[in-house]
């Protein structure tokens, strides 16, 4: 991953896959985490996966749904 961008990452999971997503907006590895909400209020949403599936994470920061897009990144 390289960073932001205004639409979703689509990930590939696996069954037993277990990934930090970052909800500050400040990981310079969007949407992982990378640490880089120390100082602020946030923490990141781990989620585990039970199934080799792909997912769709928001890369805008602006789904309600979040780490999942939520299609509101239609609306920038
Ligand atoms: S990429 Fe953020 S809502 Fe879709």
């Amino acid at each position: 991953m390289t960073g932001w961008q205004n639409t979703p990452f689509a990930i590939d999971v696996r069954q037993g896959d277990k990934l930090a997503f970052c909800m500050c907006g400040q990981s310079k590895n969007g949407p992982y985490c990378d640490g880089a909400h120390k100082d602020t209020e946030f923490t990141p949403q781990v989620v585990s996966f039970d199934e080799d599936k792909t997912v769709y994470v928001c890369g805008c920061a602006q789904s309600a749904k979040r780490p999942y897009c939520d299609g509101s990144h239609t609306k920038l």
